[in-house]
């Protein structure tokens, strides 16, 4: 067995049975472009789980097959103990009222105001009255920091605050899992940390597994309990945020470090600078 299947192996036998989302042995393209080589991996109930790769190496694809977005061309997906790639679009509906998803770009509505995006899932999936569901994107909102912002349209709000809303719009039917898509992307340090302390407050407050992709190492330090990193379309570490800061696998170094290597740099450096 090679270092990496030694690792991937790992990552999907040594927690034991209480997973709540796992692959087995996926594998997807597009074209000719491999994505996922038989990745194997399983998220524990209650974990925070971090997943670092480089930009196109599939961390999003992995996303989306968890709440199947999109299918494995071989492997299978398993959501609490229900093998979910096979379903039907009609049964996926139920199956994905147990996520909340914070997609990358936000996402909101641009029509709709603050309110109407956050009640969304709570009016397409639920048959409560208007009056309840507006106490519940009160008290959403209110979570995220945001109560009081109902009226607004996302275009009046700073990217910061469309996140948060993206956020509330997530918890919105008390999910199990939420799954973050570059949660701090594009947000000042400050404005990261409101998004990290919110992702531990949902954690600790609805017991709730998450699985957060980010670039953002300082979030990874911070709200990680486990950190995965996806590489060649496979998982090359599997690890506490602790472990990851002394591995001595050369691609966690680099993202550990912040560095590229000499020949990701050649020509880029300018004449007579280090
Ligand atoms: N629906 C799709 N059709 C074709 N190619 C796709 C599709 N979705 C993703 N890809 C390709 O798969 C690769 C992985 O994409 P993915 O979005 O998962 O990357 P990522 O790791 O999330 O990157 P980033 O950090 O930039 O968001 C990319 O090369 C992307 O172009
Ligand atoms: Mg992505």
């Amino acid at each position: 067995m090679t270092e990496s299947e030694s690792r991937q192996s790992n990552a999907s036998s040594a927690n034991g049975g209480d997973s709540v989302v796992e692959l087995r042995g996926v594998s997807k393209r597009f074209g000719s472009l491999e994505v996922l080589r038989d990745v194997s991996v399983k998220f524990r109930r209650g974990e925070t789980a971090v997943i670092i790769g480089a930009s196109g190496a599939g961390k999003s694809v992995i996303l989306k097959h968890i709440v199947s977005l999109l299918k494995p061309d071989t492997g299978e997906v398993h959501c609490r103990g229900e093998r979910i790639d096979t379903m039907t679009e009609r049964e996926l509906v139920a199956v994905r009222t147990h996520f909340g998803f914070l997609f990358q770009m936000g996402a909101l509505f641009d029509s709709l105001t603050v309110a109407q995006n956050v009640a969304f899932p709570l009016v397409e999936h639920t048959k409560r009255t208007a009056a309840d569901i507006a106490k519940t994107v009160s008290e959403k909102l209110r979570m995220v920091g945001l109560d009081g912002l109902q009226e607004k349209k996302p275009a009046q709000l700073s990217g910061g605050q469309r996140k948060r809303v993206g956020l509330a719009r997530a918890i919105a039917l008390d999910p199990e899992i939420i799954l973050y898509d570059e949660p701090t992307t594009g947000l000042d340090p400050i404005r990261s940390d409101i998004i990290n302390e919110l992702i531990i407050k949902l954690q600790r407050e609805l017991n709730v597994t998450s699985i957060v992709v980010t670039h953002d190492m300082a979030s990874v330090r911070k709200i990680g309990d486990r950190v995965v990193m996806l590489h060649e379309g496979q998982f090359i570490f599997d690890g506490s945020p602790e472990e990851m800061e002394t591995s001595d696998v050369k691609i966690v170094r680099q993202f550990v470090e912040g560095r590229a290597e000499d020949e990701q740099l050649a020509g880029i450096r300018m004449k007579g600078k280090p």
